[in-house]
C-alpha cells in the first residue's frame, strides 16, 4: 500500500504554521493530501475552490502534495483514497481537548485509522487562520504569517492596495 497520508482542515485561509506542517509531513510521506472540508453550513472567507487553488499554488512544484476537497465523513474520504494516516497539528494545550475528541471519534469509526500529531516549528505556535483574518480585517500585516499568494488574496477580498516599499 502506498504510503499516504490526508492533511484535513478548513484552510480558510492556509498559514505559514499549516506550510510548515505540511512541508515537514512531506518528508515522512511520499504523498500528502491536503484535504479542504467543503462545509455549505459554516460561512467562510475564501470558497472551497479558491482556498485548493491558493493551496495548489503554493505547492505546485511538489509533486507529493496535492489538495483537493472533501465533505462528509473524514474516514470514508480516507479510505476512499488508501490512506490510513490523518495528519493533525497541535499548538497548544487549547488544541487539545477537540483534537482528541476528533482522533478519537476517527478511530472508533475506523480502528484502521491513526491521528499522528505534529506540533508546528516555534515561530507558529500562536498562529491560526482565524487570527490572521481578524488582523489582516482591522488593518493590521501579516506578512511572514501567510505565504505571499495568501496575503495578495487577502488584499482583494478587502480591497487594501499593497503599500509597502518596492523591494529592489
Ligand atoms: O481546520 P479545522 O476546521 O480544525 O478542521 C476540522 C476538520 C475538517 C478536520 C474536521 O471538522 C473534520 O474532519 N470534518 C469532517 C467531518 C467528520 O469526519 N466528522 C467526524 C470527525 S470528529
Amino acid at each position: 500500500m502506498e504510503r499516504v497520508a490526508i492533511y484535513p482542515g478548513s484552510f480558510d485561509p492556509i498559514t505559514n504554521g499549516h506550510v510548515d506542517i505540511i512541508l515537514r509531513g512531506a518528508k515522512l510521506f511520499p504523498r500528502i493530501i491536503v484535504a479542504v472540508l467543503e462545509n455549505p453550513k459554516k460561512e467562510t472567507l475564501f470558497a472551497t475552490d479558491e482556498r485548493i487553488e491558493i493551496i495548489r499554488e503554493i505547492f505546485r512544484d511538489q509533486a507529493g502534495i496535492q489538495a483537493v476537497h472533501f465533505h462528509g465523513l473524514l474516514v470514508r474520504f480516507a479510505e476512499e483514497n488508501g490512506a490510513r494516516i490523518v495528519i493533525r497539528g497541535l499548538r497548544a494545550v487549547s488544541d487539545f481537548e477537540y483534537e482528541f475528541q476528533m482522533a478519537l471519534m476517527n478511530q472508533t469509526l475506523d480502528p484502521k485509522i491513526e491521528t499522528l500529531f505534529m506540533t508546528p516549528s516555534s515561530p507558529f505556535t500562536f498562529l491560526s487562520s482565524s487570527l490572521v483574518k481578524e488582523v489582516f480585517g482591522l488593518g493590521g500585516e501579516i506578512g511572514g504569517l501567510v505565504p505571499p499568494v495568501v496575503e495578495r488574496r487577502l488584499r482583494e477580498k478587502f480591497h487594501r492596495p499593497d503599500t509597502s516599499p518596492i523591494k529592489e
